[in-house]
């Protein structure tokens, strides 16, 4: 403030000429390149912040860690593409120099690979936060919205990068995963061809997932961020944590960016960088044989990302399981907050004491039920067998659909008359009892299938080959 303004000489005219006169400019380097760069920081922050927001129970800091792993993606991706032909046998000719002959190229493959599946885990739980404190529903919609747009590229980007190292696991995994795609009527036989480029995994299949990796994936992660980010500061800047009372401060508190929330943002990040290369220095991103087309391992497994859907396919018609499942599923999540639209206890933790309760007793169903369902289908319901002159997609998709769906009916119902919960909590169950339900099936997956995709205990499993 001038000292006009403090003498109370405020005149229109004062304060235009104050607006028109630079800030003092500092002359020494220090204070210049510290000017600069607060500058920048406020350009991606307000000024001031509430207080209340930078507790990290409240964000875990997810969002933050997200766009650092996106960083720390693109800087290493840069690295490897200048040591990387994207062609076979060439590409995995060229990872295994990059891991022996090039300064630092094992370590920046690594800390490309485990940050890359770092990233849909902290998305996934940046998401999972946002729902949890109802931060999706208006205004923030739009931003919901940009987030699962950004979570499809994390995935998208992830699947394309799977396929160039060009070995076993990478050739067979996205063969596996390539064939999901097959299953959407109508397009799904154009649209896996145009991507594999001909019939099946090959040359012109490295090429497409390798300029999609390298650009279009990119680019739309980062344009979508950027526009995410200026919406989080458009819808009044993060939503304000609340107790489960839903007592809130009447004025909250509110603290300068610099140095409150840039230096807990520059401790975070300097600790999660520590925690990375520590981990790539230790633990090596996997690499097979090279990739043999005439060589099916046995079992061939989708990327871990997929084997929730994969593991669905076992159970259900692929229509179903690859297609009706999924495209529910995501569609309700889009949708969640034109339907979930209650905004007074915004920013309270699953919304109540009440709902704190509701959403442990979803995990516990889930955790239950879906492993017994899976037993259930693998050893005992046999549709198509009992069934054998209906059609598959009535055996084996629309009568297991609509048991699980009646079943879920049952649940809410249950739900709803002994607890006499209200919509929002019956969407917090449904969403939570569900998406544990996806996990419970992508452990099964990962850890629980062994050859021909029989179930084994993970000790008793027998050598993959
Ligand atoms: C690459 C992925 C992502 C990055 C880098 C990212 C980044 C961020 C950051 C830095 C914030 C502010 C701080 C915080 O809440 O932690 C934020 C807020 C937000 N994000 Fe994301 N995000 C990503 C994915 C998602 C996804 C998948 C969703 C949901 C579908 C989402 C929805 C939101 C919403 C609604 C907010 C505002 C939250 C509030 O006001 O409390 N974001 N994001």
């Amino acid at each position: 403030m001038t000292e006009e303004s403090n003498s109370g000489n405020d005149s229109p005219l004062n304060r235009m000429r104050r607006r028109l006169t630079p800030p003092e400019f500092p002359t020494d380097d220090r204070s210049r390149m510290r000017m600069v760069v607060d500058s920048l920081i406020l350009h991606l922050h307000p000024t001031k912040v509430p207080r209340s927001t930078l507790r990290w129970t409240y964000t875990w800091g997810l969002g933050g860690l997200s766009a650092l792993l996106v960083m720390l993606l693109a800087l290493t991706g840069v690295f490897l593409q200048m040591n990387y032909t994207p062609s076979p046998p060439q590409a995995y000719l060229d990872v295994l120099a990059l891991r022996t002959d090039t300064w630092f190229g094992d370590l920046l493959r690594n800390l490309h690979h485990w940050s890359a599946n770092l990233l849909i885990v902290t998305s996934v739980l940046h998401l999972l936060r946002v729902f949890f404190t109802g931060a999706h529903r208006p205004p923030r919609e739009v931003n919901w919205l940009l987030g699962i747009g950004m979570l499809l590229l994390v995935v998208g980007g992830n699947f394309t990068g799977y396929l160039l190292p060009w070995d076993q696991l990478a050739y067979w995994a996205i063969t596996v995963g390539t064939s999901i795609l097959t299953y959407i009527p109508v397009i799904g036989q154009p649209l896996s061809g145009l991507l594999l480029g001909g019939p099946e995994v090959g040359a012109p299949t490295l090429l497409t997932f390798y300029s999609l990796h390298i650009s279009f994936i990119p680019l739309g992660i980062l344009a979508l961020m950027s526009y995410h980010f200026w919406r989080v500061r458009k819808d009044g800047g993060l939503t304000i944590p609340k107790s489960a009372s839903g007592r809130e401060e009447p004025a909250p508190e509110r603290v300068t960016t610099i140095p409150h929330l840039v230096r807990r943002e520059v401790v975070w990040a300097a600790a999660w960088l520590a925690i990375l290369f520590l981990w790539a220095m230790l633990i090596p991103a996997p690499l097979e044989g090279i990739a043999d087309p005439a060589v099916s391992p046995n079992p061939a497994k989708a990327p871990w990302y997929f084997l929730g859907i994969q593991e669905l396919l076992l159970h259900f018609h692929p229509l179903v399981g690859a297609v009706i499942i999924p495209t529910l599923g995501l569609g309700a999540l889009a949708l969640m907050p034109f339907y979930d639209i209650h905004t007074e206890n915004v920013g309270v933790y699953f919304r109540s004491y009440r709902g704190r309760y509701i959403s442990l007793l979803a995990v516990g169903g889930a955790l239950l039920l879906t492993p017994l369902w899976v037993l259930l289908d693998e050893y005992v319901l046999d549709w198509a067998a009992w069934l054998p002159n209906w059609p598959t997609l009535l055996s084996n998709g629309a009568i297991p659909l609509a048991i699980v769906l009646l079943g879920i009916f049952a649940l809410d119902e249950i739900l709803r008359r002994s607890f006499r919960v209200n919509t929002e909590e019956r969407v917090l169950a449904l969403f939570i009892f569900l998406f544990t339900a996806l996990v419970v099936l992508t452990i099964i997956g990962i850890f629980f299938r062994g050859p021909g995709m029989a179930l084994y205990w993970p000790w008793e499993m027998p050598a993959l080959h």
